[in-house]
């Protein structure tokens, strides 16, 4: 938990949240969507492209060696920050999106047959759904969606019924990004390997809110976004074990990635270089190093200070009459998802942001889940550790008076 002090150094570490949204001091909700980012990630990247910019693992020259040296430095720190065995196991991709692209493509398309079944869950991103039905599609293999419960919370027992032995891979979202629900990740990756099936865990969302832990997982993949973790967008990273993600093919081919090209054949390098063809964005895995180095100490606090947000604007938002939550569970995190009675939701996002207050409404990218909810939509405020009681006022306040007005 951060003292009022604390939390005013914290937040004089990030620009932007001392920018004014109109006339009015801007109330960052939206932390589920991107996160902002502190002075020191800003200039880590301005800093590399000031004085530190050259290509990677290719040039003989001092300034190479330097971006070589810091680019791999990164991986160490995603490394630390996952609790990952080797740095070699974290591969720098565009994002979660391209690193589960990746491994339904590469791992997918190399393993599944036709009967073979992907169990993915209701509340999935549908970066967790659209790249296993393009593989789907492909290779015959089929998709089984385990259901929620009336609150959001994965329905466990059902999702535990629907492992079989054609069962092959499983995709579980450790926290719901559209409600904030999180899922008991550990017990469910080890059923999965009860049946002999692989377990993917997309962390996109859980990253900056305590569950990371491959080793305590035990997950045989691992996927993040570095901008949701005070990084930068355009990068993220696919954990994987080295064993499995050596026995894949490439996903992309290109430069780097390569032992000897020939019109014969070509031979690939091992991991982490067989995933990161061509020249990668080098200065997005610096600068994501930077942004884990600072969060890292943070982290424990951190989560503690969000529960006790979650738990007083959840408490506050009963006084808005017609509110509804949906993922009303304690077992969640730094997210309110809900409707009130009477009004669209797009119509309550348009009118916080008059009152300077920045959420998301609609569809969150989990169709399948709004359906499971008999919604289309819902208006979605997410906190940061650098968010304050003061802000959830200000947002219950204005909430108030929008609730009078219809
Ligand atoms: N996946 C991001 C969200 O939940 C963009 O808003």
């Amino acid at each position: 938990m951060f003292n009022a002090i604390e939390i005013e150094k914290i937040r004089s570490e990030f620009p932007i949240l001392s920018a004014l949204s109109g006339k009015r001091p801007l109330v960052y909700l939206d932390n589920a969507a991107t996160a902002q980012k502190p002075q020191c990630v800003i200039d880590a990247v301005s800093r590399f492209y000031s004085g530190g910019n050259a290509n990677i693992h290719r040039g003989l020259y001092r300034l190479s060696a330097e971006a070589t040296a810091a680019f791999e430095r990164a991986r160490e720190s995603v490394a630390r920050f996952i609790n990952a065995r080797e740095p070699r196991e974290c591969i720098f991709t565009r994002g979660a999106t391209e690193a589960i692209n990746l491994v339904a493509a590469s791992w997918g398309m190399k393993y599944l047959r036709e009967g073979d079944e992907i169990l993915l869950t209701q509340m999935e991103h549908h970066a967790d759904i659209v790249p296993w039905q393009l593989v789907a599609e492909r290779t015959g293999a089929k998709i089984v969606a385990a259901p929620i419960l009336p609150n959001g919370e994965l329905d466990v027992p059902a999702w535990k019924n629907l492992l079989t032995e054609r069962t092959r891979f499983v995709g579980i979202s450790a926290m719901s990004n559209a409600l904030g629900v999180v899922n008991p990740v550990k017990e469910l990756v080890a059923a999965a390997h009860a049946v002999g099936a692989l377990a993917l865990v997309d962390g996109a969302q859980s990253a900056a809110h305590g569950i990371t832990d491959v080793r305590e997982i035990d997950c045989d993949f691992f996927v993040f976004s570095g901008h949701k973790v005070f990084g930068p967008t355009g990068i993220g990273v696919l954990y994987g074990r080295a064993e499995i993600l050596n026995a894949m093919p490439p996903y992309q081919g290109g430069g780097d990635m390569i032992e000897k090209v020939d019109f014969s054949g070509t031979t690939f390098r091992e991991i982490p270089e067989r995933f990161e063809a061509g020249t990668p964005n080098i200065c997005g895995a610096v600068a994501l190093g930077v942004a884990l180095d600072y969060f890292s100490p943070l982290r424990l606090a951190a989560a503690e200070h969000e529960a006790a947000l979650l738990r007083y604007a959840t408490e506050k938002l009963t006084a808005v009459p017609g509110l509804k939550i949906f993922g009303d569970t304690p077992n969640k995190a730094s997210v309110i998802s809900f409707q009130i009675e009477g009004i669209h939701p797009s119509d309550i996002g348009t009118m916080l942001d008059t009152y300077g207050i920045a959420v998301r409404v609609g569809h969150h990218c989990a169709m399948p889940l709004m359906k499971a909810l008999g919604v289309t939509g819902t208006v979605r405020a997410s906190f940061a550790f650098y968010n304050t009681f003061a802000e959830v006022d200000a947002f219950v306040d204005a909430l108030l008076r929008i609730q009078k007005m219809f």
